[in-house]
């Protein structure tokens, strides 16, 4: 890979560091990070624009699990994903973005995320998603690779609390519960095998990207 995404030109990055900062600095400190409006307004509008029409994304139920051991378990999760392959210049622009992200946690916390993967995301009224972690450190089945990092940006304008659909991270060093509300350009990062988190019940439609950076099994942890 090179150092720079080829569809950034050099003043995108620049204008990408402090956020990549703030995150880089916090994840030194803690296992999450929050920050609102951190996309750049034009990926971010022309995100929020794509899911203007979900029946274009074409969703379907997302289930729990990998590939064969895949199963749909709506008792744990009801939103409608689809996986972002870089069909449009707008996810070809965020895969662009959190290509700069990846690299730029690479350099700076050594991890050694060697690849990303990511999904929108449909929460209709009454969906949720029970608390999970997206990684297993010591899991029993061998995988050629396995999530590090997990990334979450939300889409949805003037947010309010009463209308639940809120991410509740859990601090694996406190115990403490933050709530997230999914309002438009606000992103989370955490790492995948120690940060316990939950979509609680949303009351109007909610649609976000959720993201995961890998390593290759047998890559030095953080
Ligand atoms: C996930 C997830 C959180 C969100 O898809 O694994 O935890 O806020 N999503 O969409
Ligand atoms: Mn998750």
């Amino acid at each position: 890979m090179n150092e720079r995404s080829s569809t950034q030109s050099p003043h995108d990055d620049e204008r990408l560091v402090p956020v990549f900062e703030r995150m880089v600095a916090t994840l030194r400190e803690q296992a999450w990070c929050v920050i609102p409006d951190a996309l750049p307004h034009s990926l971010r509008d022309d995100l929020h624009s794509r899911l203007q029409q979900p029946d274009a994304l074409h969703l379907r139920a997302a289930g729990i699990g990998r590939q064969q051991d895949h199963t749909l378990a709506p008792g744990i999760r009801s939103d409608a994903i689809a996986w972002i392959t870089g069909s449009t210049p707008a996810e070809q622009a965020w895969l662009a973005w959190a290509d700069a992200l990846r690299q730029f946690l690479n350099r700076h916390l050594f991890m050694g995320l060697d690849s990303f993967e990511s999904h929108f995301a449909h929460y209709g009224p009454g969906a949720f998603y029970a608390r999970h972690l997206d990684a297993f450190r010591r899991a029993g089945v061998p995988a050629a690779s396995t999530r590090r990092v997990s990334l979450v940006a939300y889409f949805n304008p003037h947010w309010l609390t009463e209308e639940g659909g809120e991410l509740v991270l859990v601090d694996p060093q406190s115990g403490q519960e933050h709530r997230v509300l999914p309002e438009l350009g606000t992103v989370a990062l955490f790492l995948s095998d120690e940060v316990p988190h939950e979509v609680r019940v949303a009351r109007r439609d909610r649609y976000s990207i959720a993201g995961w950076f890998r390593v290759r099994t047998g890559s030095v942890a953080l």
